[in-house]
């Protein structure tokens, strides 16, 4: 391919060589990569875009019409390294016929996993164990201390059942969770595998012991989860969100925790990420807080660079993506 025809592609970050040596042994882009582990700052991303034919974004660059200007009438793809893409303004997108890879599935099972490590580590308590087991406030073996929530015999609410929604509920029944609820736009009717049952969300609310939130963050979920929804609550019950930071008020949750409207929370996502570490929600013993590592395995992050790289080539190229986001 000469020179003139190469197509130029910014890669908003350094990520796994999985993806990169796809996109170097393609041998069809003229590559700049943000060569770096820290995000591109907003700058340099209008100046990297510019004139591309393709982006490789992470969910922490916000591509807007300010990044699509910057970009001009060359772009024909943006393939972001995530299932999420509520950072991508996908209706000035769909209007500009620019094409969008994301990684679905493929990250299922590694963020599955973590919110039930996330759920039973805020429920039984783990950090603060770990923590007097090092501050020297392990005395004795005391009937009554540090006791949690189980699993065993309890009801658990998934909002949003879908890939991963599901994932996490197969993994939560063999714990003994005797019933199963859900909340969603529609019944699923995937939900029989896991003996789902459809309920409206204040029904969800008041009756589960575990809440546990993995919809996707759109305008209907923003701030889903207020002082209301608290408010529904059982005292005893344990909140869990691996989804999206804005699905969350943090200042109506804090109220919850503190004042005992709810037992617990576990967080894989904040407003904002990183969560200033002055954060009054990192003072409470009964929030586990955790820097959004879902999908943190090391062959998962590979296989997700690999589909990235595959889904801009295909949007190069005109072809079929492996994982297109229907616009
Ligand atoms: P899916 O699209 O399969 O699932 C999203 C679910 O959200 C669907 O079941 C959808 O229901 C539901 N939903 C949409 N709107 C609402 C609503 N108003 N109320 C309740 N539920 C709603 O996506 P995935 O399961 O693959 O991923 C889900 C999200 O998880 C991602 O969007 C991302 O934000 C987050 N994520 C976080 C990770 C982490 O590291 N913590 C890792 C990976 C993903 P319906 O089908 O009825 O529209
Ligand atoms: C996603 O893919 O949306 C996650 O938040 C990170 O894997």
């Amino acid at each position: 391919m000469s020179a003139q025809q190469m197509m130029k592609v910014f890669v908003t970050r350094r990520i796994p060589q999985e993806g990169m040596k796809i996109l170097q042994k393609a041998g069809m882009c003229n590559l700049s990569v943000w060569d770096s582990d820290e995000p591109v700052p907003r700058a340099e991303l209008l100046k990297g875009v510019a004139g591309a034919h393709g982006i490789l974004c992470l969910l922490s660059d916000k591509i807007d019409t300010e990044v699509l200007d910057a970009a001009g009438p060359n772009l024909k793809v943006i393939s972001t390294l995530s299932v999420g893409f509520d950072h991508l303004a996908i209706d000035e997108i769909k209007k500009r016929g620019i094409r969008v890879g994301y990684t679905p599935d493929v990250l299922t099972d590694a963020t599955a996993e973590l919110t039930v490590a996330l759920l039973l580590a805020t429920a039984r308590r783990l950090p603060e164990g770990v923590e007097e087991v090092k501050n020297g406030g392990w005395s004795t073996w005391k009937p009554l201390w540090l006791c949690g929530y189980g699993l065993s015999g309890s009801t658990v609410g998934v909002i949003g059942l879908g890939r991963i929604g599901l994932a996490i509920a197969r993994r939560l029944k063999p714990f003994g969770v005797k019933r199963l609820l859900y909340t969603g736009r529609q019944p699923k009717p995937q939900a029989q595998e896991v003996d789902g049952e459809y309920v409206p969300l204040d029904t969800l609310l008041s009756e589960c012991d575990f809440v546990v939130v993995s919809c996707s963050l759109t305008p209907d979920t923003q701030g889903l989860c207020d002082k209301t929804f608290f408010s529904k609550m059982k005292k005893t019950s344990i909140f869990i969100n691996t989804s999206r930071g804005a699905v969350v008020n943090q200042e109506d949750l804090f109220e919850a925790l503190s004042s005992g409207q709810i037992a617990a929370a576990g967080l894989d996502v904040t407003t904002p990420e990183p969560l200033p570490t002055d954060h009054p929600l990192l003072t409470l013993k009964n929030c586990v807080v955790l820097p959004h590592i879902g999908s943190a395995t090391y062959s998962t992050r590979g296989v997700m660079s690999a589909l990235t790289a595959n889904n801009l080539l295909a949007g190069l190229t005109g072809s079929e993506m492996p994982s297109e986001l229907k616009l």
